[in-house]
């Protein structure tokens, strides 16, 4: 019986009941996380003779202030490098000053560093040992940039699949994201770098993620969210950073819970938690667990000294937190008497890495008619604003500023040889031209050159537009410096300042480099509406311009690159979309109307190749019309260079989605229920509990578009010899794979299981329990053995508060994803 045949009978049925119910038990068991903040201190507080010897001595010796400087930000950083956070230290001891930069997919400072690609890319190569080096990259960089502690990675799990920050997450999978966070950790850290886990936990989603309070089941919380976060403090992560959030009603950052019982009591965490920025909500919050506030001392700066001064707080329980924070000093070697120096970069040895996991992450989605790799000597169209301007990083506290990054199309040219033609074609145009004189009544706006807004003055401009045409327009704001705003009918539309430093905007600059942003509107011939622009000069001369794409020109450029994609062998279309912190994405379609970019130039060459540079997962409503989708996420700086070698066949495409696409925004494990997402009134429930990602998908046997651990090659693979004991107390399951192709690739052969009988607690129809990436040559067969740690075979009992071992029969499929399982078989578990 095929491994497919063997899931379809454990699904729910499609009508709702059923899959109601099954969700609503869910939703029922378990207690809810989640405790006041009012202890008198943590009962897990290690006294002062806890720490080593150094550390013990130097508490001994601070002074209260300087105790109090060590658990919080707020002093100015004397060498302004552009880290998020800073602490002074205290010099007088030898204790170093501290810088704390973002981020996720590179350091974030005002140098420049190695953009890698984002973390779902990471990810997605299903590769521990890519995440080391990744991880080494970071580390390196962050040290010779001037940081300390790196404020990455964030280890939440993938719940909304429309949630801003997935581009920065690990995926939907816990063993998946556990495996190769425990891989960045060790690699950050083996360079110096103290990495912070974040955002600790159940920050799944940006709308309304200062507040909402998130109704977790324990077993929910245990076995989907916070396994990551504990493999990761087994990498040995010196820091924790809580969300803003509430949990079960209580403000993450000061939940004891999660804090003091998990984190500390059951885990065995040793390092230090501090918060997001801004996600203090109290002095007390240092007794559930906090140690130390960011980016100021709100709380735990003049207030604290006074509660402990008034006997309100112990002064042990700050004496806990400053040694916590110490002994990561310590363990990184800052605190010795003459501490390493810090390290040059290694720019072109980053650059290798950041590319390997660009190639290794990019998923091949679909391959009809072997349109890829593409032949050489081919005509090829290349089309799409990205394909010049590339999308390297998300947006946020993780964009990182890179030294370069090429152009795909220039890399494309290149690869395909002189003889090649290459040609390119916007067809999306996010630049346009200024808005005329004629449809404002004025002059335009175009505060450029001599005629920018200098230093110190602002600008502040109202207009009157009045349409030509009926139909979408895109209006833009192009500005250096500063940043402005613009408002249309009272709503503010557009801004180039960021709440994330200088970089806001689009994450897609214009051709000459200014900060752009785009907004699509539907407008009536002869409506007319009110344009404010406004702005602040600072300290630097601030340029603006308004431009606009009109309906007309939106389908000149639309019937450009149809013509040229019907002159060409093949049309390659690159699109994008522009995940960021601070806001969910407003659907999971493409942006702007890059949706009917693509349908028309499928219809003028139906060999078309569709390259995705989005964050997460889209609709394809032209998916049908297209020969092959490859997704390169954000593929940070040599995205350009990677996709090329990726395109040509120069190496296989071998990266397998860590999370799934589904069809439709309807279709989805939050679709449907506003207390899913995105919550009424501040409060959410993650009611579908354990079903999240691809279980929720096998629990109700709703179609994806395409499943988790999906990912094509340019050659092919069989599987075969399925043997599963459990011996010595281990599930071990042995398989062959075989290229069969005739081209050199990678696969990742996964592995899955079933539930077992024994257990009462909901279970997932099968849930991934190892995999291992291998390479092969055409005609070469490997035996694999992969060895199944009890963790994944066990579900957490809310009533006993302890893991339960899954004993007795279970269902074992091993194969090239999710829904395509070619072999099946059963072991029986014993202990
Ligand atoms: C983000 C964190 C980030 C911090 C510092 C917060 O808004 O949520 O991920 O590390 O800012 O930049």
């Amino acid at each position: 019986m095929t491994a497919r045949t063997r899931t379809r009978t454990r699904r729910a049925p499609r009508t709702g009941t059923a899959v109601v119910a099954l969700l609503l038990t869910v939703g029922t068991t378990g207690t809810v996380v989640g405790s006041a903040a009012a202890a008198p201190a943590p009962a897990s507080a290690p006294a002062a003779g806890a720490f080593s010897p150094r550390v013990a001595a130097l508490l001994a010796e601070m002074t209260l202030d300087e105790k109090i400087s060590m658990v919080h930000g707020g002093a100015t950083d004397p060498e302004a490098v552009g880290a998020a956070g800073y602490l002074p230290g205290v010099p007088r001891l030898g204790i170093p000053e501290l810088r704390l930069a973002d981020g996720p997919a590179g350091v974030r400072v005002a140098e420049s560093a190695t953009a890698l690609p984002a973390p779902a890319a990471l990810a997605s190569s299903f590769d521990d040992t890519l995440a080391r080096r990744f991880g080494e990259v970071i580390g390196r960089d962050g040290r010779a940039l001037g940081v300390d502690v790196l404020l990455s990675p964030m280890t939440n799990n993938i719940r909304v699949p429309v949630a801003g920050r997935n581009f920065e997450t690990f995926g939907e999978d816990p063993l998946l994201a556990s495996r190769t966070v425990g891989a960045e950790v060790a690699g950050i850290q083996s360079q110096g770098l103290i990495a912070t886990i974040k955002h600790y936990a159940a920050n799944n989603q940006e709308e309304n993620r200062f507040d909402v309070d998130v109704q977790v089941d324990e077993q929910t919380l245990r076995e989907i969210e916070l396994p990551a976060f504990r493999a990761a403090v087994e990498a040995g992560a010196g820091s924790v950073m809580c969300s803003y959030n509430k949990v079960g009603g209580t403000h993450a950052c000061e939940n004891e819970e999660l804090l003091t019982t998990i984190l500390r009591e059951q885990w065995g965490f040793e390092g230090w938690v501090m918060s997001d920025w801004g996600a203090t909500q109290s002095t007390q919050a240092i007794t559930a667990g906090l140690d130390m506030e960011m980016p100021r001392g709100t709380y735990f700066g003049e207030p604290l000294k006074e509660a402990i001064l008034a006997g309100e707080i112990p002064e042990a329980a700050l004496d806990t937190s400053v040694g916590r924070i110490l002994t990561q000093v310590e363990r990184v070697g800052l605190l010795d008497a003459e501490p390493a120096p810090r390290p040059e970069r290694d720019p072109a040895g980053a650059a290798r890495v950041a590319q390997e996991v660009a190639e290794a992450g990019a998923v091949l989605l679909k391959n009809d008619r072997g349109a890829l790799p593409l032949a050489p000597g081919t005509g090829i169209a290349v089309i799409g604003p990205t394909a010049k301007t590339p999308v390297v990083t998300g947006g946020g506290s993780s964009r990182v500023l890179p030294e370069s990054a090429a152009a795909p199309v220039d890399a494309i040219a290149a690869r395909a040889g002189g003889n090649a033609q290459v040609g390119w074609s916007v067809g999306e145009d996010l630049e346009g031209v200024l808005v005329p004189a004629e449809a404002l009544g004025a002059e335009p706006l175009a505060r450029v050159g001599e005629d920018a807004v200098p230093a110190g003055e602002a600008l502040d401009r109202s207009l009157t537009l009045t349409a030509p045409e009926t139909g979408t327009y895109t209006l833009s704001l192009q500005t250096t410096g500063a940043g402005a705003r613009v408002s249309l009918d009272g709503q503010e539309v557009l801004s180039t300042r960021s709440q994330f430093g200088a970089a806001g905007g689009s994450l897609i600059a214009t051709a000459d480099g200014w900060t752009n942003d785009t907004h699509y509107l539907e407008l009536e011939a002869g409506s007319t509406h009110q344009l404010t622009v406004t702005g602040d000069a600072g300290a630097q001369d601030l340029q603006a311009r308004l431009h606009w794409v009109t309906p007309s020109a939106r389908e000149r450029t639309v019937q450009e690159a149809a013509e040229a994609a019907r002159s060409a062998g093949t049309a390659v279309v690159f699109a994008y979309d522009e995940g960021t912190e601070g806001v969910d994405r407003s659907s999971l379609s493409l942006p702007g109307t890059q949706d009917e970019l693509i349908a028309a130039v499928a219809a003028a060459n139906p060999n078309t190749v569709v390259v995705l540079n989005t964050g997460a997962a889209v609709t394809m409503p032209w998916l049908s019309s297209v020969r092959a989708v490859l997704e390169t996420w954000y593929p940070g700086q040599e995205g350009a260079e990677a996709t090329a070698r990726l395109l040509f066949g120069d190496v296989s495409p071998s990266g397998k989605l860590s999370q799934t696409f589904p069809v439709s925004e309807d279709v989805t494990p939050v679709a449907g229920d506003p207390l899913r997402y995105p919550g009424v009134d501040g409060r959410q429930e993650y009611s579908e509990g354990i079903h999240v990602g691809y279980r929720w998908y096998d629990a109700t046997g709703a179609e994806p578009l395409f499943p988790f651990g999906h990912g094509l090659s340019y050659t092919d693979f069989s599987y075969g010899d399925l043997r599963v004991k459990d011996r010595d107390g281990r599930v071990e399951v042995a398989f062959t794979v075989t290229n069969t192709g005739e081209h050199a690739g990678a696969e990742v052969p996964q592995v899955y299981v079933g539930p077992s009988r024994r257990l009462t607690q909901e279970q997932a129809v099968k849930s991934l329990v190892g995999y291992e990436k291998v390479f092969l040559a055409p005609g070469q067969s490997r035996r694999l053995s992969i060895s199944v740690d009890d963790r994944w075979l066990s579900s957490w009992s809310a009533d006993d508060d302890t893991w339960e071992l899954g004993t007795g029969r279970r269902d074992v499929w091993v194969g090239t994803s999710s829904a395509d399982l070619a072999l099946h078989g059963t072991v029986r578990v014993r202990r």
